[in-house]
């Protein structure tokens, strides 16, 4: 199977490429090698690769400072995924394209399925909401994996900041009141394969199993590192940021269980593994 990965520089771009299965023909492209928002550009390397699927790992993730860039969010974020639909059903391709928990508002108590409301209170979460709307209306076949709160060995993230104040000494106050599921990335990227290969389309959730604050989070990385002395709990009203954050965002995953035969890991397992990782 002939794969075009798009983004493949970055976090979930390059677990992708590390967790490709051997019969996959990977055509990684970081951003320099193809901008997705260079439409002559990627309409020339899809009619040279001819690939039968592409993952579009690409994507403005600058939470905050979407913003101040909206325009650029959704430019990134939303028209060119429109893009990648378009020529994607022109040459036959199956698009698998990621999106967010960001596209709910958090208001919830229980998890979002696939088919709850989408009401995104950040300009990051409106610029991934267009992407999804663009997509589904272009004609391609499709996959969009939903996920969240990701962390993986290649980029920043949460536990690797929590792990760098933690090892440092440094007192660290984080939230207790947003709960969402933290994904490892390599767990994510193994189950995409595996969703690929089961032709799975459509929307689906796909997360570590159990749900956490980020304090939890917190909690586990400063009790690894022995010092959870460091660590106390505040509240959002606390530590203002410039985008919102939805409350309560877990993702119900049941369906894309069924598909892989079962949930993902469990959180605190994946966390151990990234910080057994060389980091
Ligand atoms: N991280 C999370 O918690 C999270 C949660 C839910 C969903 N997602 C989604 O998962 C996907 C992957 O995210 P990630 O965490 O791996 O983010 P990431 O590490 O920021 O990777 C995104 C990659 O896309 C590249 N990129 C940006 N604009 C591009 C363009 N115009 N053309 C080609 N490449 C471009 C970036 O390059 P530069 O670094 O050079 O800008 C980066 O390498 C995104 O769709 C994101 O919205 C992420």
């Amino acid at each position: 199977m002939r794969v075009m990965v798009l983004g493949a520089g970055g976090m979930l771009g390059h677990d992708l490429v590390a967790t490709a299965p051997p019969d996959v023909t990977l055509f990684p492209f970081s951003r320099t090698q193809l901008d997705i928002t260079q439409h002559d550009a990627v309409a020339a390397t899809l009619g040279d690769v001819r690939p039968e699927v592409v993952i579009n790992a690409a994507g403005y993730t600058a939470v905050d400072r979407a913003e101040s860039e909206s325009q650029e969010a959704v430019r990134v974020n939303g028209a060119a995924v429109g893009g990648l639909g378009r020529m994607a059903r022109q040459t036959g391709a199956r698009l698998i394209h990621f999106s967010s928990d960001y596209v709910f508002d958090g208001q919830a108590t229980e998890p979002y399925s696939e088919e709850s409301l989408r009401h995104p209170i950040n300009a990051y979460g409106t610029s991934k909401l267009a992407g999804e709307t663009v997509l589904q209306a272009s004609g391609a076949q499709y996959l969009i994996v939903r996920t969240q709160w990701l962390f993986g060995v290649h980029g920043k993230s949460f536990p690797r900041t929590m792990w760098e104040r933690a090892r440092a000494g440094r007192a660290t106050q984080v939230v207790r009141d947003q709960t969402g599921r933290p994904t490892y990335a390599p767990d994510l990227a193994a189950a995409v394969w595996t969703l690929i290969r089961k032709s799975a389309c459509g929307v689906m959730h796909v997360a570590n199993q159990g749900e956490a604050t980020w304090f939890d989070v917190a909690a586990h990385v400063f009790a690894r590192a022995g010092r959870p002395d460091l660590l106390t709990p505040c509240a959002t009203a606390d530590y203002p940021t410039r985008a919102r954050r939805p409350r309560y965002s877990v993702l119900d995953t049941a369906r894309a269980e069924g598909v892989l035969g079962g949930p993902l890991p469990k959180w605190e397992d994946a966390v151990e593994r990234f910080l057994s990782s060389p980091l």
